[in-house]
């Protein structure tokens, strides 16, 4: 098959599978199945750049950093909604529909209110050309190129399971909310919060930030999604006369061009079946992956739609029912320091106890000092408490008007909380500050509680209780001490609620933790930024801790994945005599400090960039990709500095030209097989 060919035929399978994947959400293929699909395309246009086209699935991040965002006019205005809070209201919306059409017979169709942003997108010939924010209403910023990185968003219209859509001639305008699943935020948060920088307000903030981005290639970094809720086309596009179209089919139309559509869209006939749905919802939402709002209620008929028209800045053919925000006040009675395991120190706010959304709240992280100066925080404010994406609760604004005369700022205290005060310490540019005293007990006992938890070392009978126990006993200062317990059996013995069966069971749990393997270990070493991702990587490319301690700032760097604060931080970890000495007991003690020789095959070829070039015998170039990166290798599609190897096949070309002007080593097939 000729590379045109296969490009044209990748492209068509790629975009079924962003279809089943984000559409659907029922993917047939694996991530590794799509990424190598995705993988044989981008090195096949890279061989064609004259065939790369950009709508392809390799283009979605395109262009240079945009200075400024290009406004332009909706060719439709972008109407709001009205809000209602109560079947009353929405009764008097479905009489105010019917007098205004004189008819009864008006249906509704229900949604979901998604919490995120709306998006205006512009497609011609089957083409997305803009895509273009709300703004006022009237005029919005073109972000097109922010947009086009969005997987769920289609770049050519038409491939939906039913076939429709394809070869769209004409203009066709689709509209929709952009938003992100609470998942994908916390992550997004949490990684934020470790490196120090203020985490985001909540999950629809964080996508309007996200889409104001100047650099495409941070929206791709930002796992976003798309729910598109309006369609305007012209009847001639259609072929349906404008009396019966409704939104309702227009909905399934969005769906066939290969839009995902609300999750649960409901025809309902009467305002009976609109509350079913609403209060239906309102019990159901905790279970929805995302954030919702409300529900909106439309008219369905669109001629219907057109008749009713629109009031100020809202349809009359449809409104909003808000859900109550997950909201409540409450009076902050105090600011405490918590202090993790790498030392960084939390302010959390002390609440008079209240209820929000089913449970109790008393207390409430406040971050760091910016996020309390932002808020102008004083002791004795009334405060508003939230629960959104988050789990855990957090304090959202003050109450200025409640405020006591006398209140006055806080400031962040200059001393560890804890028996030793040592001085704290905010570096520059970051938002954290630290309790530097490594023995500093706080610290000992969260980096204790660290390492046995369950996605560490899961050591049985060791929880926060214990080691609190343990710690005050001066029988734990560091997690080496752990396995010295056995020899102590007398001394935990003396200790409140313990008794022989409880003794063996944590000797047992201390015991079987020594089989976890080596990344398990890396990573409950603690070593800041090192969570369980970086741990696996860090342990399939360096394979055992002393090549990992004596590896230099640049070894690291060199590992896909690794940045220079991880980097920083492992070779700061190992330059620790202290840190050194605890390895070395805990590898005493038996714990695993190297990858089994089982896995070899897994990582030989990591820090390592393979070109491929010319027509292989054995085997495809995907084929070859594919070992390669099992190995823990990279495959690049253009010869520089950085190459390690290039594997050259068959008429070969400039590519080895370069490898060899460059004095790059070069395999042929033979010789990339021996070292498979
Ligand atoms: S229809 C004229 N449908 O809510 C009607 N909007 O206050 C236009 N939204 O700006 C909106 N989910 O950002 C519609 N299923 C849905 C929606 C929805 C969320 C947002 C959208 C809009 C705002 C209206």
């Amino acid at each position: 098959m000729n590379s045109a060919h296969r490009i044209q035929e990748l492209r068509t399978q790629i975009r079924h599978h962003d279809f089943l994947y984000y559409v659907e959400a029922r993917p047939e293929i694996s991530d590794r199945e799509y990424d190598a699909l995705l993988c044989e395309l981008e090195n096949l246009e890279r061989e064609h750049p004259d065939l790369i086209t950009p709508d392809s699935p390799t283009q979605r991040v395109s262009g240079e950093p945009i200075g400024t965002f290009e406004t332009v006019t909706h060719r439709t205005p972008m109407l709001s909604l009205a809000n209602t809070y109560s079947r009353e209201e929405v009764e008097d919306f479905d009489a105010r529909v019917r007098k205004g059409l004189e008819t009864d017979a008006v249906e509704y169709v229900c949604e979901l209110k998604v919490d995120g942003v709306a998006m205006s997108l512009v497609y011609e010939n089957g083409h997305l050309v803009r895509a273009v924010t709300r703004g006022d209403g009237e005029r919005g910023d073109v972000v097109t190129q922010n947009v086009r990185t969005i997987r769920a968003i289609p770049l050519v219209l038409g491939n939906g399971e039913s076939g429709m859509g394809n070869g769209e001639s004409g203009r066709l305008e689709v509209r929709g909310e952009i938003y992100m699943l609470d998942a994908d935020f916390q992550l997004l948060n949490q990684a934020m919060e470790e490196s120090g920088e203020k985490p985001y307000a909540n999950a629809r903030n964080t996508t309007a930030g996200t889409l104001k981005q100047k650099d495409a290639r941070e929206v791709a970094k930002r796992t976003l999604q798309f729910t598109a809720y309006w369609l305007e086309e012209s009847s001639e596009q259609r072929g349906v006369s404008s009396e019966q179209r409704t939104h309702f089919d227009n909905v399934q139309r969005l769906k066939d061009l290969g839009f995902p559509t609300g999750r649960d869209v409901r025809l309902c006939r009467n305002i009976d079946e609109v509350m079913a749905y609403i209060n239906e919802w309102d019990s159901r939402r905790d279970t929805l992956p995302f954030q919702i709002d409300g529900v909106v209620i439309k008219v369905n008929n669109l001629r219907q739609q057109d008749e009713l028209g629109s009031v100020a800045r809202s349809p009359r053919w449809a409104i909003a029912y808000k859900y109550e925000a997950k909201k409540a006040q409450t009076v902050l009675r105090d600011i405490t320091l918590q202090v993790g395991r790498t030392g960084v120190v939390t302010p959390v706010a002390e609440l008079e106890p209240t209820l929000l959304a089913g449970s109790t709240i008393s207390r409430a992280t406040l971050h760091n000092e910016d996020y309390i100066k932002d808020l102008d925080l004083r002791i004795g404010d009334t405060v508003v408490i939230e629960k959104g994406g988050d789990v855990i609760p957090k304090v959202s604004a003050v109450v200025i008007e409640q405020r006591p005369a006398h209140a006055l700022p806080w400031h962040f205290p200059t001393t560890c909380p804890c028996s030793h005060q040592s001085p704290l310490h905010r570096p520059d540019g970051e938002a954290n500050h630290y309790c530097t005293h490594g023995a500093c007990p706080w610290q000992v006992k969260r980096r204790l509680e660290h390492f046995a938890a369950r996605d560490a070392m899961d050591i049985d009978g060791l929880g926060e209780k214990a080691i609190e126990q343990f710690v005050e006993a001066g029988l734990l200062q560091t997690v080496a001490d752990i396995y010295d317990l056995g020899a102590k059996q007398d001394e935990i013995l003396r200790l409140d609620r313990w008794a022989p069966k409880s003794v063996e069971r944590l000797l047992n749990g201390i015991e079987a933790s020594k089989s976890q393997p080596f990344e398990r270990v890396l990573y409950a070493l603690g070593i800041r930024f090192v969570g369980e991702g970086v741990a696996k990587v860090l342990a399939r490319a360096f394979r055992n801790v002393d090549a990992l301690a004596e590896a230099s700032k640049e070894a690291l760097t060199n590992v896909h994945e690794i940045g220079d604060r991880i980097a920083e931080s492992v070779v700061e970890f190992f330059e620790d005599a202290s840190e050194r000495s605890i390895v070395d007991r805990l590898r005493e003690a038996g714990l695993h400090f190297a990858k089994d020789d089982g896995d070899v095959a897994t990582d030989d070829f990591a820090g390592m960039t393979f070109v491929l070039t010319g027509e292989l015998e054995t085997m495809t170039r995907r084929e070859a990709s594919e070992l390669i990166e099992a190995r823990g290798g990279k495959v690049s599609g253009s010869v520089s500095k950085k190459t390690t190897y290039v594997v050259a096949g068959a008429a070969a070309g400039s590519k080895l030209e370069k490898a060899k002007d460059l004095g790059i080593e070069v395999l042929d097939e033979t010789a990339f097989k021996a070292m498979l």
